[in-house]
């Protein structure tokens, strides 16, 4: 196994860890605050900070780590997708790293990333499995075939669901980030509403959210505007019942269609703890295993780059130089 200096900035997490297989040696994060009176992620604020915090992040993971620059075997870095200064800010400092250390440099898929987080948490997980990666930029849902190969089976046509919960909560007039603030507020009321799902079809998997964001934010204008009084937490109840209710029938649709009784959930929505008993509770009906990441990595961390990187070569450019936050992975 070869111990790995990952580092990730593709959004708003600086971030980075030291790994061995799916070991964390060490792990630092740095969420920006400064986006808060933003109410979103302002890009070029995003990768000022990535370049001011990087070292000092750096320096953390390793010293939590125990481990010097000499200890390392190879740099792993968040190749893409996201922001794209963000992602340039993070390759530009891996690769000069590589470079000044004779080390391999190991490109990795935002993605591949917040799947492997699982291999983390659960070190008997292994493929095949049915993967659902629900962040503020993807909902995929994937088949996890073997170490590095994975099949798209489903995926958002327009919203992520993160960005769902983001916009709603914003319609809600809750701060950024809005998802775990609409989940706090929902654990307060009660879903009385039902919202029409925007894909009802049988042929496909794939999901909608943008309809049933614009669905509440609809109705709370109506009611606004006939006088009428509600309560924005039964709202987030009812958003985040159907968001999760959508999520957890296709999920399980899939697996069966595959013929997989292993569902991984990952990603930063993956956290909402609704989603969790929601998922839980119908694996517990259909006997089916259910693997979650432990909190600190579904959302944006280092670890799970470090992690991927493990099951990766270098491809092709054994220094990773060609790196230039474009990769793909499906
Ligand atoms: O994976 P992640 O940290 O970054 C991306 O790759 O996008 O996911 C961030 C997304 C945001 O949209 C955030 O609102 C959402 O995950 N999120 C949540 C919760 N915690 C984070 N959504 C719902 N409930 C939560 N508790
Ligand atoms: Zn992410």
């Amino acid at each position: 196994m070869r111990t790995i200096l990952a580092i990730e900035t593709s959004c708003d997490e600086t971030a980075a860890a030291v790994t061995n297989g799916r070991d964390v040696l060490g792990s630092a994060v740095y969420t920006q605050k400064e986006h808060e009176k933003y109410g979103g992620v302002v890009p070029e604020i995003a990768s000022r900070n990535h370049i001011v915090k990087l070292p000092y992040i750096i320096d953390d993971a390793l010293e939590c780590a125990g481990v010097g620059f000499g200890g390392l075997d190879a740099i792993a870095v968040t190749d893409g997708p996201g922001l794209i200064g963000a992602l340039l800010v993070g390759v530009a400092y891996a690769k000069a790293l590589a470079y000044y250390f004779s080390l391999p440099l190991i490109p990795v898929h935002h993605i591949e990333g917040h799947i492997c987080s699982l291999y983390i948490s659960h070190k008997e997980l292994g493929p095949p499995f049915i993967c659902l990666v629900v962040s503020g930029g993807h909902t995929h849902i994937a088949v996890v075939e073997d170490y590095g190969k994975y099949r798209l089976v489903a995926k958002t046509r327009d919203d992520a669901v993160g960005e769902a919960f983001d916009k709603t909560a914003r319609a809600l007039g809750l701060g950024y980030p809005g998802g775990p603030k609409l989940e706090a507020l929902a654990r307060e009321g009660t879903p009385i509403y039902r919202y029409t799902r925007g894909f009802r079809a049988k042929s496909h998997l794939d999901f909608t959210f943008s309809g049933l964001k614009t669905a509440v934010i609809n109705q709370m204008h109506n009611m606004d505007q006939k006088g009428e009084s509600y309560s924005k937490a039964d709202i987030a109840a009812s958003f985040q019942h159907e968001a999760i209710s959508f999520l957890v029938d296709n999920t399980f649709e899939a697996a069966a269609r595959e013929g997989i009784d292993k569902i991984g959930i990952a990603g930063g929505v993956s956290s909402n703890g609704a989603l969790r008993m929601a998922f839980d509770e119908r694996a517990k009906r259909q006997g089916i295993a259910l693997y979650l990441p432990e909190p600190k990595y579904c959302t944006d961390n280092a670890a799970m780059i470090g992690c991927a990187a493990g099951f990766l070569e270098p491809a092709g450019d054994p220094m990773g130089l060609n790196a230039d936050a474009s990769k793909m992975l499906f």
